[in-house]
C-alpha cells in the first residue's frame, strides 16, 4: 500500500540519514541511537536495503571489547545535545571502543530481531543471509556480554542499571527508586528543552538522578561487577528482557538457516529456555494479570501496568491463558473508545500524564511490537485496532515521537509531542503498511 503518507515516511528516513548510519530526529537528538538504529534498518529494508545493512554494520562497528554495543555513538561534535560525550566518558572502561566515542550503558537489544526482519523483507534472501553472516556473531557477542554480566545471581534475567537504558526514559514506575535516592543538584545547561517544550519532557530534578548513576558508574570504571554492587537503579525489566528473548529467538533461526554453529545454537537455546522460565516465574503479577518490572537493588516488584507489561506477547513469553488476561487487561484499562492504543502508562493512574514523554503518551515502536505480538497470538481484531490508531496518529499528527492518548486532543492536529520527523516513527509506518 503506496500513498502519501508512505512516501512522507521515506523522506523523512532519507532526510534523517547521515553517512552510514540514522539520526532519531534532528537537534533533538544528533547522534546514532542504539535501538532507534535497529526499527530504522525495518522502515529503511523496504526500499534501501544497502541502507538498512550500513545502519546496523555501523552499530555493530562500535561494540567494545567485551561485546557492549552502547546506547549512544557520538559520530559528530554537536552542542545541541546533553549529557555529550564528555559527560559519559567511555574512555574510562578499558574495553571500550577506540574508534567512537559513546555512552557507558546500553539500550533494549533489538538488533537479533532486526536482522530476522529484513531478512523477512528482502527480495534478494541470499543476498541478506550473507550480509546477515557477516553480522551475526557481534549479535551473538551481544548477547553472551548481558547473560555473563548483567545477571550476577545467575537467573536468566539481565539487569538494567540506568533508566535510559530501559528506552522508557521518565516512567513513572522510577519514581519509586527516586525516592530511594538524593544525589546532588547539578548545575548543567539543559537542551533538549530549547527544542522542545518543557511540559513534554523530563524535570530537572529527574535529570540530577539520571547523572548520579552516570557519575557512580563512572567512579567504577563502568565495571559491570561493581555497577552490580553499588548502584543505585538496578532492576529487572520486562521489555528489556522480552527483546533480549525475542531476539534470540531471532538469532537460533538465522543460525540454523546459514547451517553449522551447533555449538552457538545449543547455548542461545539454553539461555532461552532459562530466560523464558524466569521471565515467567518472576515478572509476572498474578493479581495485575500482567508483567511487571523487578527492582533487584530494593528486592521488590515495581506493581505498575505500562505498555512494556504487554511487550512478553511480541517474544511469545506468556502462555495462551495469560495471553488472554493480558489483551483484557489491556482493552479493559488502555483500549476504551475514547482512547488510542496504547498509551504508555496506566491512565488510571494518577502518575498518567499523557503529554510527558513516557509518562503516558502513545509510543509507535511499541505499538509496532504489540501489533506483531498481538497477530502472533491470533487476537487479529485487536492487532487490527492497534495498526489503525497507529496509522490515524501519524495521518492526524505527522511523524512525532509520541502522541496524547486522548482521543479528544486530536481534532486540531496537533497531539504529536517531541521530536517531529522521527525516525522510527516513520520507519514502522512503512513497515505496518507493507506487513499489515
Ligand atoms: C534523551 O536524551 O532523552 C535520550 O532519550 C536518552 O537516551
Amino acid at each position: 500500500m503506496k500513498n502519501d503518507l508512505y512516501n512522507k515516511a521515506k523522506e523523512v528516513l532519507v532526510n534523517n540519514w547521515k553517512e552510514g548510519f540514522s539520526i532519531p530526529c534532528a537537534k533533538l537528538y544528533p547522534f546514532q541511537w542504539f535501538w532507534d538504529s535497529g526499527l530504522i534498518a525495518i522502515g529503511f529494508a523496504h526500499f534501501d536495503m544497502e541502507k538498512a545493512e550500513q545502519e546496523i554494520a555501523t552499530l555493530l562497528d562500535a561494540q567494545w571489547g567485551n561485546g557492549f554495543i552502547p546506547h549512544i555513538i557520538f559520530h559528530t561534535e554537536s552542542d545541541t545535545y546533553f549529557p555529550g560525550p564528555d559527560f559519559h566518558r567511555s574512555d574510562l572502561h578499558p574495553q571500550a571502543s577506540k574508534k567512537y566515542r559513546s555512552t557507558g550503558m546500553t539500550q533494549p537489544p533489538v538488533t537479533g530481531f532486526v536482522l530476522e526482519e529484513i531478512y523477512r523483507i528482502s527480495k534478494d534472501k541470499s543476498a541478506t543471509l550473507k550480509f546477515i553472516e557477516s553480522a551475526i556473531d557481534k549479535v551473538y557477542f551481544n548477547h553472551e556480554y548481558f547473560y555473563n554480566n548483567r545477571d550476577p545471581k545467575n537467573e536468566g534475567l539481565v539487569y538494567i542499571y540506568h533508566n535510559w537504558e530501559s528506552g522508557t526514559d521518565n516512567s513513572p514506575i522510577w519514581d519509586d527508586i527516586w525516592d530511594t535516592m538524593n544525589p546532588p543538584e547539578y548545575t548543567f545547561e539543559r537542551r533538549d528543552t530549547t527544542h522542545v517544550d518543557a511540559s513534554e519532557r523530563p524535570s530537572k530534578r529527574e535529570y540530577d538522578h539520571y547523572l548520579h548513576i552516570i557519575d557512580i558508574a563512572k567512579e567504577n570504571n563502568y565495571s559491570d561487577e561493581k555497577i552490580a554492587e553499588y548502584s543505585p537503579f538496578l532492576v529487572q525489566d520486562p521489555l528489556f528482557n522480552a527483546l533480549l528473548i525475542k531476539s534470540t529467538e531471532s538469532l537460533i533461526k538465522l543460525y540454523e538457516l546459514i547451517g553449522n554453529n551447533v555449538e552457538k545454537i545449543n547455548q542461545l537455546k539454553l539461555w532461552q529456555n532459562k530466560a523464558i522460565t524466569a521471565f515467567n516465574d518472576k515478572l509476572y503479577d498474578e493479581a495485575l494479570g500482567v508483567y511487571v518490572h523487578y527492582d533487584l537493588r530494593n528486592e521488590k516488584p515495581l506493581r505498575f501496568l505500562s505498555s512494556s507489561s504487554f511487550s512478553p506477547l511480541f517474544a511469545n513469553i506468556p502462555n495462551k491463558e495469560r495471553a488472554d488476561r493480558m489483551v483484557k487487561v489491556m482493552m479493559d484499562k488502555f483500549g476504551g473508545d475514547h482512547q488510542y492504543l496504547c498509551a504508555s502508562f496506566d491512565p488510571e493512574s494518577e502518575r498518567f500524564n499523557p503529554k510527558k514523554y513516557w509518562r503516558g503518551p502513545v509510543w509507535v515502536n511499541l505499538n509496532w511490537m504489540l501489533f506483531n505480538g498481538l497477530k502472533q497470538y491470533g487476537f487479529n481484531k485487536v492487532a487490527h485496532r492497534m495498526k489503525q490508531d497507529t496509522v490515524a496518529l501519524m495521518e492526524n499528527n505527522g511523524f512525532y515521537e509520541y502522541f496524547d492518548s486522548r482521543k479528544e486532543m486530536h481534532k486540531n492536529g496537533d497531539a504529536g509531542y517531541g521530536g517531529n520527523n522521527f525516525s522510527w516513527s516513520a520507519a514502522l509506518l512503512i513497515d505496518l503498511l507493507e506487513n499489515g
